[in-house]
């Protein structure tokens, strides 16, 4: 029986499953025409060869993987297609609501894993992984051994060869950036950058440019504004930036309020630096003004997270910035509040990231 020795998993799975409180309730199969993709939810949920508890275990779906629902019910029972591999799972532990994360995370697989036909030990090694490749999950696991599709063949992989926390492309709205994490390529340039509104050069992403409008105007409506006076920033602006606190305040300080380039969420054009009027510009201040607690209040509400809080330097490796705002999306930004995750580091099941 497969197990899961993954710290935080059971965290992450309860916090999936309590996504899931408006999942069908197990009379009442999920609608749907055989295309619709459904999330299955928990870390060890079996999915059995027949429609029966009793029937056995063929594959086990990893949490947050996606299978598809062939239109095909029996009872509580509903038939899935994951990983190439047809099977039956109870109707509860499926969705078709948004889960907190609408896009697919990217399991990576360890530098020199050995990628194997079946899922033992003794089956010979079909190919390795190199430094940089990434073999895609499938979702389905099989004792330790969890399967992946590497270049368009299914493969059978050891568990501890994978990492588990979800990674997201530069490309995600979802990338966690971090000094742990920089982007890929670091010189990564996002797509469908827009004028940000109320700003004559504060560029973001089309969605965190919507999401920054929607949360101004709403602020506006209860007697509270502020600016984006910094959004996307490139590599060669975060470097020139970061150069330049590191001449004023030394390496180890310029660290603390600057990320090196390649490692700024500036660059993801999801992050916004917000000011209103008076002397708190870019200070821990700006917390205790109108705007300051508004948006820690209500960012949430349009997508966004203050994503370097105060108490919270350990984990993210910055000083309280009560002015950053980082655009994750309305599903994750509600669930981290309602979870009570200070950072999206912790949120994510990752690792803190103090230094780099
Ligand atoms: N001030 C934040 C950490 C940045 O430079 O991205
Ligand atoms: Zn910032």
């Amino acid at each position: 029986m497969a197990r899961t020795r993954r710290a935080g998993a059971a965290v992450v799975a309860a916090l999936i499953l309590t996504a899931l409180v408006g999942a069908p309730a197990a009379a009442d199969p999920l609608p749907g025409d055989g295309k619709r993709t459904v999330w299955v939810a928990a870390a060890d949920l079996g999915l059995h060869a027949r429609p029966a508890s009793a029937s056995p275990v063929t594959v086990r779906a990893l949490r947050g993987s996606i299978a598809t629902y062939s239109g095909v019910s029996q009872g509580s029972w509903v038939r899935v297609r994951i990983g190439g591999t047809d099977a039956w799972a109870p109707a509860r532990f499926l969705t078709t609501a948004k889960p907190a994360w609408r896009e697919r995370p990217v399991w990576t697989v360890r530098d020199g894993a050995a990628l194997r036909a079946l899922p033992f030990a003794s089956s010979p090694a079909v190919t390795t992984t190199f430094l940089g490749e990434r073999g895609r999950l499938t979702g389905i696991s099989r004792g330790s051994r969890v399967q992946v599709k590497h270049r368009g063949r299914f493969l059978w992989v050891h568990s501890s060869a994978v990492s588990t926390a979800p990674r997201f492309a530069a490309t995600s709205t979802l990338v966690l950036v971090n000094k742990r994490n920089p982007l890929d390529p670091r010189d990564h340039v996002p797509a469908n950058l827009v004028v940000v509104s109320g700003s004559s050069t504060a560029r973001m992403r089309g969605a965190a440019a919507s999401a920054m409008a929607r949360m101004r105007s709403a602020a506006a409506a209860d007697g509270v504004s502020f600016s984006v006076i910094s959004a996307y920033r490139s590599y060669v602006t975060q470097r020139s930036l970061y150069a330049r606190y590191v001449a004023s305040l030394g390496q180890a300080a310029a660290d603390r309020v600057s990320a090196r380039a390649g490692y700024s969420e500036h660059q993801t054009g999801l992050a916004a630096d917000l000011a209103s009027g008076g002397g708190c510009r870019l200070g821990a201040c700006f917390g205790d003004t109108a705007a300051g607690r508004w948006v820690r209040a209500n960012a949430y509400r349009y997508g966004f997270v203050v994503r370097y809080p105060e108490g919270s330097t350990s984990i993210t490796g910055y000083a309280y910035e009560p002015w950053h705002v980082r655009y994750v999306g309305r599903g994750v930004a509600t669930a981290m509040r309602e979870g009570g995750y200070a950072t999206y580091e912790q949120y994510l099941g990752r690792p803190a990231a103090p230094t780099y």
